[in-house]
């Protein structure tokens, strides 16, 4: 390696914290690494960095005219994406993981470890990075360290999280952190040559011990696998330290909303992966809803705890976008297509031959001799796409045009209303309101989406994703459940919460709803609806816009169109409500004894109904 591309002095011996420096030499004796670095989080250390991955060939830098400071890289083909199941919860007990967990018990899976982690960082330098998810200095942010094998983590982790030095200060002599141990699993023999993705291409464990507040992953480098900050810790550890403490960690977008009478409206909303958490946060309304302004305070997830005035407060814990590339262009979101503009490391896309990115969507055409995710010349006629489905940008929040001006704001952002939704072909309205927060929390418990192509099962199945928290809860759903009707107790006024679906389809398999900016008319209605000044019916399944009751400016969009839309079927309803026990009948011994009543409620009210309703000018 080059003499300038030399890891400078750290600040080791500056560090006060004995527990910590245990830590990071325990596993430095057991992974076995070359050297120890410990991240200062500086801008020349993160230069330093790219250039130590651009000697390595894993980064390729981007046209400078074209994409500043910005690189591209490629995976290996085994590590795309996380690997649920080499997911594990590894609570003491076993009924605290839950039936929709992986579980092991703690000493067993630390014994398969052991091997795995002896000498795993050979070859290699460990890097220690710490980290705080949240603005540093609010009540609500939480620290960690990261021990990993790999630079590309350490550029990552330095987007996506507020990293280094003032978290060391910050942490003190005895603060508390949660451990994140990551390597990628593929030490190095003497003089052997590096890949340019090192990963272990069969072996992957993802591993979560609760009660430790630690993490152990091994074996990936990509994305929620390997940036311990987001899923691992912001999310399924956090999840456990919010149900014990009394607030929420949830996969949520968080954003503001700004009416034409400068009223502003916080809103989070949990839609399952790659369902347009993105998009929805960043979104700009049509040009005809003049007056509302849309901002972004979050993207992925959201922490909420209850104010002393009794309103729920939300942070983003993180500080960049880690988005989904293809389908995002100018049209989708170009609040994302200008964040990422510069400064940017892209996953798994396609390089143009003029050292710009290129995914599917972003223009009609792939252009001529664009290099796809494996590392080739695309062919046209191949049928393979240029970048990987889940091809991603990790970019700094604060490149984002519509970022909210009180996003790092310690105190967070009060909500006032909560949005679920899924992908459903079928079945599931635009948009309505819970008629309280019990039957709200029964209606996100139930929340599914479709497969699509890019996930396996049987296509056009629905699999329930409850709160889009399946992946990321940390403990027993059905406990999660009872936690959030138990915090809604505890609200004096809590937020209205809301169902969403952009995704319904005609029998030709056409998307029935614009979506995107067009989301904004949704959200008027909803916020109208929480400022109580917008009208609705009340229906089975809770309240319902009518026609008359949303904003149609600047769209041709007919009173069949919605009627098309929002119609709900008497008899596939009931048949929607029925198979929500194919989730319920795994957790049955736990699930909250309310869920039975409002599921028979909805059931007799349904039996009660007209044949099919939507668009009835009275109440049904
Ligand atoms: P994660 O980062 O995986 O948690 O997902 P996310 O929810 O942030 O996903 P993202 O916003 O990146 O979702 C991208 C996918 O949703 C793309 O396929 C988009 O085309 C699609 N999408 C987003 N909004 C809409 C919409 O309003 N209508 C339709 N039809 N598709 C949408
Ligand atoms: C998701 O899958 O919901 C993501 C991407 O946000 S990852 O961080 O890889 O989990
Ligand atoms: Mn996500």
């Amino acid at each position: 390696m080059q003499a300038e591309l030399k890891l400078p002095q750290d600040y080791a011996d500056k560090v006060q914290h004995p527990a910590l420096k245990k830590w990071v030499a325990d596993m430095a004796a057991i992974a076995k690494p070359d050297q120890v670095y410990w991240c200062n989080g500086s801008q020349e250390e993160y230069q330093l960095m790219c250039e130590r991955l651009v000697a390595a060939g894993t980064f390729i830098r981007l046209n400078a005219e074209k994409r500043p400071n910005s690189f591209a890289c490629f995976s290996d083909p085994s590590d795309v994406a996380r690997v649920e199941d080499k997911t594990f919860i590894c609570s003491r007990r076993k009924e605290d993981a839950g039936p929709t967990n992986n579980w092991m018990d703690p000493s067993e899976m630390k014994k398969t470890l052991t091997p795995l982690l002896d000498g795993c960082m050979k070859g290699r330098t460990m890097f220690v990075i710490p980290f705080c998810m949240g603005p540093l200095g609010s009540d609500i942010s939480q620290i960690g360290i990261e021990i990993t094998d790999s630079e590309y983590v350490v550029t990552n982790m330095r987007i996506m999280t507020r990293m280094g030095w003032p978290v060391m200060e910050q942490l003190g002599k005895d603060g508390a952190f949660v451990k994140a141990f990551h390597t990628v699993g593929a030490p190095l023999q003497p003089g052997q040559a590096d890949a340019k993705w090192p990963c272990n291409p069969t072996v992957k464990y993802i591993v979560h011990y609760p009660e430790e507040r630690s993490i152990v992953s091994y074996g990936s480098g990509y994305g929620g696998n390997a940036l311990l900050g987001k899923k691992c810790f912001a999310l399924r550890i956090a999840s456990v330290m919010a149900r014990e403490e009394g607030w929420l960690a949830e996969h949520m977008l968080i954003l503001g909303a700004k009416s034409p009478q400068g009223e502003k409206t916080y809103i989070a909303a949990a839609f399952p992966s790659a369902c347009g958490k993105t998009n929805f946060a960043m979104l700009i309304p049509p040009k005809e809803m003049k007056g509302w302004e849309i901002t972004t305070v979050g993207d992925d997830i959201a922490w909420i705890k209850p104010g002393k005035d009794g309103k729920l407060y939300a942070i983003n814990p993180e500080a960049g976008y880690f988005g989904v590339a293809p389908g995002t262009n100018d049209n989708t979101n170009p609040n994302a297509m200008a964040s990422i503009t510069a400064n940017t490391i892209f996953t798994n896309v396609g390089i143009t031959p003029d050292g710009d990115v290129w995914w599917e969507g972003m223009s009609k055409q792939a252009p001529a001799g664009v290099i796809n995710w494996k590392g080739q010349v695309h062919d046209p006629n191949s049928g393979q796409p240029v970048a990987h489905p889940n091809a991603r940008f990790t970019a700094p929040a604060n490149q984002c045009p519509s970022l909210d001006d009180r996003w790092e704001d310690p105190a967070g952002v009060p909500i006032s209303a909560f949005m679920f939704g899924g992908r459903r072909s079928s079945t599931v309205p635009l948009v309505y309101q819970s008629a309280n927060w019990n039957f709200g929390v029964y209606a996100a418990s139930t929340i599914g989406s479709e497969m699509t192509a890019a996930a396996f099962g049987e296509l056009g199945k629905v699999r329930r994703d409850p709160f889009a928290m399946l992946p990321f809860c940390g403990y027993h759903m059905a406990d999660y459940f009872n936690h959030w009707l138990q915090f809604g107790r505890a609200l004096p006024n809590p937020p209205r919460i809301f169902v969403v679906n952009w995704f319904r389809k005609d029998a030709e398999g056409n998307f029935q709803w614009p979506g995107f900016g067009d989301n904004a008319r949704v959200l008027e209605w909803v916020i109208g609806r929480v400022q109580g000044r917008t009208g609705a019916v009340e229906s089975p399944i809770g309240w319902m816009p009518r026609y008359e009751d949303m904003n149609w400016e600047g769209i041709n969009f007919s009173k069949e169109d919605f009627e098309a839309i929002m119609h709900v079927d008497r008899e596939i309803w009931k048949q929607e409500v029925l198979s929500h026990d194919e989730l319920f009948g795994r957790m049955y011994d736990k699930l909250p004894k309310e869920f039975f009543f409002m599921r028979e409620l909805l059931l007799s009210s349904l039996w009660r109904s007209p044949e099919k309703w939507g668009m009835a000018p009275e109440r049904i």
